[in-house]
């Protein structure tokens, strides 16, 4: 099946003239994990007739609506590598990176026609809360707001709100029962808030993410780890603060950053977090019939703590 998908991914995302095919199949050809897909697959095993070419469409509309956004966030956060890849602003422009992500926007939008109004309706909902979520990190917290609630409201937003309706279509597609629909859309935002707080995570500390490391640092976004830096009142933390404070702006204070926090204690705090989190994850698939299916998804829960890409 996911095989069938890769295929279908680089035919929807043919274009008229072969410079915007090559734009729009470069990020999508760079690989990537395909968790969506996934998701939607494993989702719809709880359904009781997963149409096989329906499933392949709910599929295609969630990776290409992820890919869409991969696009624009690359613009956003001045990425030089997606995917192992030169992100599509390097490899072009910051504009054609841009109309791309709209062109697969609208290849997703044209396949989820297929699939009927309540999917059209999800997957609407859907874009506008990521598109939110991506909005309000850019813009930050405003002065008399939580971070911490600011950053977990994001989260939710610009990455659990996809991995939900992931979660959501493949069973919706292969018509399971309403209480198994909604269990699994609450699974899909619990382990969607995992899989950010984990990306986050490992643009610390991993170097095999086919990504810049130190990107949400440099780019002056708080995330988990150095959220709780910056609340600690330990004064042994005022020299990693003003470094971190520093590091958008200074390349050497970047680094040290870097360095200092792959070994600061808020790193195993945060990973505490993300075991936390996940083990709700897990405990929401409880009253879901036991299977190959729910094996593999709480097989999913142990990737996404574990991952390192
Ligand atoms: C990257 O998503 C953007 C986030 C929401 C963190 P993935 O980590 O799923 O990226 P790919 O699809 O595997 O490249
Ligand atoms: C972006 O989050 C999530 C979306 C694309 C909506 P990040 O900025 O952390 O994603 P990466 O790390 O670039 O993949
Ligand atoms: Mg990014
Ligand atoms: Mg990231």
């Amino acid at each position: 099946m996911l095989g069938v998908i890769e295929e279908r991914l680089l035919a929807t995302a043919t274009a008229d003239t072969p410079m915007v095919t090559e734009a729009a199949q470069h990020i999508i050809s760079a690989g990537g994990k395909r968790f969506r897909p996934l998701l939607v697959i494993l989702s719809a095993q709880f359904g009781e007739e997963p149409d096989r070419d329906d499933l392949v469409r709910a599929a295609l509309v969630m990776e290409l609506t992820h890919v869409a956004s991969l696009y624009h966030d690359d613009v956003m956060d001045d990425a030089d590598t997606r995917r192992g890849a030169p992100a599509a602003n390097r490899r072009w422009q910051n504009s054609v990176a841009i109309m791309v992500g709209d062109f697969l926007f609208a290849r997703a939008s044209s396949t989820v026609a297929e699939l009927g109004t309540e999917f059209v309706s999800l997957q609407a909902k859907t874009f506008a809360r990521l598109v939110q979520g991506q909005i309000a990190e850019t813009v930050g917290p405003s002065e008399d707001a939580d971070p911490l609630g600011h950053y977990l409201q994001v989260l939710e937003d610009k990455t659990g709100s996809l991995i939900e309706a992931s979660a959501m279509f493949g069973a919706m597609v292969s018509r399971a029962p309403a209480e198994t629909v909604e269990a699994l859309r609450r699974f899909g935002a619990e382990i969607g808030m995992v899989f950010q707080l984990s990306d986050d995570l490992i643009d610390i500390t991993s170097d095999a993410t086919g990504k810049t490391p130190g990107t949400d640092l440099r780019e002056g976004v708080w995330t988990l780890p150095t959220l709780l830096v910056r609340a600690s009142v330990d004064p042994a933390d005022d020299e990693l603060k003003a470094l971190i404070a520093a590091a958008p702006h200074e390349e050497a204070a970047h680094a040290e950053a870097l360095r200092r926090l792959r070994l600061h204690p808020a790193i195993a705090r945060a990973r505490a977090e993300v075991e936390r989190r996940a083990a709700i994850a897990r405990e929401i698939l409880s009253p879901l019939p036991q299977g190959p299916a729910k094996s593999a998804l709480l097989e999913l829960c142990d990737q996404v703590v574990t991952r390192s890409q």
